[in-house]
């Protein structure tokens, strides 16, 4: 075996407890009587076509979209990345169009700018003082450009599990008379059906609705749904997007994975025993931690939060949050989904069990003695990014499309004013970027960048030597 099969293979035999993606977490009961290697297909006679079906997938299609609430649904096999990428390629002759989309979105999203030629006119999140995360959106204080644009895109929910009142942003949409389509990205709320979950986007009256369907429910890694409701964004320019999107060859593998985790969805008894679980470890850790729960809804633009998600700040245990995913690691085998100076996430899926949940919540609670007992003060301050303001929102010059083909160079950071940026700057935590390509270079972006610490840095090529990539202008 390579490198890669060896490194694969021994990560496995660590056997960790996963709160990470994808959402089976390995389960052989997702698969049972998919024959893997028998399976691994594509396109053959009596097998359908996924970009213009009329057999088995659009039978299989169709039932999801039924679960699922949607009018149609088509199956994505790149990843959630492609249906916020056709979104916008579906919006029709989109050079001098313009987009309402997150500053924070996923780079999905920003690389959707890119293809389509969009413009973004950016809305900003809430940043939540305790995790210093964008976890809320606060709808009536933002001035959405309704007139000026041809789409608002939004997230729903958060990467954390927290959402805003989109229910808001639809009724604003029709008392203003408009027709504009509302595109969601609810590539972290696939699993929300039944009574357990917030309401899905599509019952709030968005028209497009995209599902990350690997990571909490039980399709294979890399498998994605786009949901469409209403005549708002044209269907065949929607296909015809994700035709010149996907694969030629779709993976059959993923496609049955997305016909089951449609079925297993439906089976709100998994999820029941999570929370219940869930609940305990509230119960059992809180005190100890800042964890983001039910409480919260109502404050700092958050109108939902999503159980399934903890989200735990380790900042009162006086530890920093990559010495506790250590300690969670080696003591309990538990990997979590992500983490950052102060903050860890644990992502639940449809294949966790409520051991799972029970040994997390041992893990936390042997982390809270060990860090009494040595008592453990010292990182109740912030590290790392905590000083950083947002800066202003800087001047576009470009589009990020124009921005991305410039011909660029890296010139040393301090002689930037003035200057069109050619990369796209994100500290992170927040994650928001603070420039993004195509935009000025201004004195309040150049100040931050300038008094950046090291912290930890998304798409800045040059941090260490204190460069930076700009458009050469003619
Ligand atoms: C909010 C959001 N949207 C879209 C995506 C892209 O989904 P995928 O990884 O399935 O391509 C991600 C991935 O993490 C995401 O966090």
């Amino acid at each position: 075996m390579g490198d890669l099969g060896e490194g694969l293979s021994r990560y496995q035999k660590q056997g960790s407890c996963s709160f990470h993606t994808p959402g089976h977490k390995g389960r052989q009961e997702f698969f049972n009587g998919i024959d893997f290697l028998g399976i691994d297909l594509t396109e053959l006679p009596g097998l359908d076509m996924l970009h213009a079906p009329r057999g088995i997938i659009a039978e299989a299609q169709k039932q999801s979209a039924g679960i699922f609430g949607a009018e149609e649904t088509f199956f994505l096999i790149n990843g959630g990345t492609v249906g916020n990428q056709a979104m916008f390629l579906a919006l029709g002759d989109t050079a001098a169009k313009r987009v309402v989309v997150e500053r924070n979105s996923h780079r999905s999203v920003m690389s959707a700018l890119v293809l389509s030629g969009l413009k973004p006119e950016y809305v900003m999140p809430t940043i939540h003082p305790d995790f210093s995360l964008p976890l809320g959106f606060d709808v009536e204080k933002q001035q959405i450009p309704w007139r000026a644009v041809s789409a608002c895109h939004v997230t729903y929910p958060s990467y954390y599990g927290t959402a805003f009142e989109l229910n808001q942003l639809v009724d604003e949409r029709r008392r203003m008379g408009l027709n504009t389509p509302i595109l969601v990205d609810q590539a972290h709320g696939s699993h929300y059906l039944g009574p357990l979950f917030p309401p899905s986007a599509l019952k709030l009256g968005a028209d497009l609705v995209l599902h990350s369907s690997h990571k909490t429910l039980s399709a294979l890694t890399q498998s994605a749904m786009l949901h469409v409701q209403g005549t708002r964004v044209s269907r065949t320019r929607l296909r015809q997007s994700l035709e010149l999107l996907q694969s030629s060859s779709p993976s059959y593998l993923l496609l049955a994975s997305l016909e089951r985790a449609g079925e297993f969805a439906l089976d709100f008894g998994r999820w029941e025993c999570l929370q219940e679980e869930v609940e305990a470890l509230h119960r059992k850790v809180g005190m100890s931690f800042r964890i983001l729960s039910q409480k919260d809804v109502g404050t700092y633009g958050i109108h939902t939060v999503d159980w399934s998600k903890i989200l735990i700040n380790t900042l009162p245990l006086g530890v920093p949050a990559p010495r506790c995913v250590e300690y969670l690691r080696e003591g309990y085998g538990i990997e979590p989904e992500l983490w950052d100076e102060e903050n860890i996430l644990f992502m639940l899926g449809i294949g966790n069990t409520p051991e799972d949940i029970r040994r997390l919540t041992k893990g936390l609670e042997s982390l809270a003695r060990f860090a009494h007992s040595v008592g453990c003060a010292e990182s109740k301050k912030r590290v790392g990014n905590d000083r950083l303001k947002i800066p202003a929102l800087p001047h576009p010059m470009l589009s990020p499309r124009d921005a991305f083909f410039a011909r660029k160079r890296q010139i040393p950071l301090k002689e930037s004013l003035g200057h069109i940026v050619g990369e796209t700057i994100s500290p992170y935590p927040p994650g928001i970027p603070v420039v993004v390509m195509g935009e000025e270079m201004t004195c309040e972006v150049l100040d931050t960048l300038l008094t950046a610490g090291e912290g930890r840095w998304q798409g800045w090529d040059g941090f260490k030597k204190q460069t930076i990539w700009i458009v050469e202008e003619e």
